[in-house]
C-alpha cells in the first residue's frame, strides 16, 4: 500500500515506518525535522512541511491509500501545544476530504476510557494529565464527525520495549490490567488495521 506516516520521527512513528517497510509498503513521511529520518532516507519519500497546514497535508495525501499517525505533542507539553492534537485533526481531516483519501489510523490515549477500573485510566488522566485528556478528546471528536474511515487506537503507557506481537485488543474498552504497551506493538496494531481494513470507525483499547 501507499502509506503516509505522520509523526514519523516520534517513538511510535519510527516503528510504523520501520515495520511498514518490512511489510513491503511504499512509505511517505511529512515531517518538520527530516534529519531524524536519515536511517530511512534511501527507502522512503521524505517531505518537509507543516503538519498543521491543511493545504500542505493535502499535497502529500493525494494518491496515498491511507494515513497512519503517531503524531502527538512532545512532552513536557508546552503551552503552545495545548491544542495541538485538535489543530492537527482539523487540518488532517480537511486535507483528506479534499484529497479524496478516506482511511486513517490515529494514535490517541487510554486515559479516555471512562469505564476502565483497573487501571482507573480516566481518573488518572483527569488528575495528572488533564491537558492531554482534553486535547485528545477534542481530536477524537473531530475524526468521529469527519465522515472519514477512521480507526482510533488508545494505548496506555508507551514503552520502548521490543515488538512482541502479543498484545490484547478490545473495541470500545481498555483490556483489564492494561497498564502498558510497547510502541512497536502499537505500530503493529496500526499497520494491521490498515492492511486488513479492520476496526473501521472504532475506538480500540490495546495493551500488552
Ligand atoms: N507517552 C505515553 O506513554 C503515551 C501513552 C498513550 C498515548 N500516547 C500518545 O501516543 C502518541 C505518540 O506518542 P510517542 O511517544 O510515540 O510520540 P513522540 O515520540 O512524542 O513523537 C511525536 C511525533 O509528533 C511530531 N510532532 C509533535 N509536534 C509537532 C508539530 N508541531 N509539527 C510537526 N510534528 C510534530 C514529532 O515530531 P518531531 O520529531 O519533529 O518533534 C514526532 O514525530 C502521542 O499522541 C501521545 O500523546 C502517549
Amino acid at each position: 500500500m501507499k502509506l503516509l506516516v505522520l509523526g514519523a520521527t516520534g517513538g511510535t512513528g519510527l516503528e510504523i515506518v520501520r515495520q511498514a517497510l518490512e511489510h513491503g509498503h511504499s512509505v511517505t513521511a511529512l515531517v518538520r525535522s527530516p534529519e531524524r529520518l536519515k536511517p530511512f532516507q534511501d527507502r522512503i519519500t521524505i517531505k518537509q512541511g507543516d503538519l498543521l497546514n491543511s493545504a500542505e497535508l493535502e499535497q502529500v495525501i493525494k494518491g496515498q491509500d491511507a494515513v497512519v499517525s503517531g503524531f502527538g505533542p512532545r512532552v513536557p507539553v508546552s503551552k503552545a501545544d495545548a491544542n495541538l492534537l485538535q489543530q492537527f485533526a482539523v487540518a488532517l481531516t480537511s486535507a483528506m476530504l479534499h484529497a479524496g483519501v478516506r482511511r486513517v489510523i490515529v494514535e490517541s490515549v487510554a486515559f479516555l476510557f471512562k469505564d476502565s477500573i483497573i487501571p482507573p485510566a480516566y481518573l488518572l488522566g483527569r488528575l495528572f494529565f488533564s491537558g492531554i485528556v482534553a486535547d485528545s478528546s477534542a481530536m477524537e471528536e473531530v475524526f468521529a464527525k469527519s465522515g472519514l474511515d477512521w480507526t482510533i487506537a488508545r494505548p496506555p503507557e508507551l514503552t520502548d520495549k521490543p515488538y512482541t506481537g502479543k498484545y490484547r485488543v478490545r473495541e470500545g474498552h481498555l483490556p483489564r490490567f492494561g497498564f502498558k504497551i510497547s510502541r512497536a506493538d502499537v505500530a503493529d496494531f496500526m499497520l494491521k488495521a490498515v492492511e486488513n481494513h479492520a476496526s473501521s470507525r472504532k475506538i480500540v483499547g490495546i495493551c500488552n
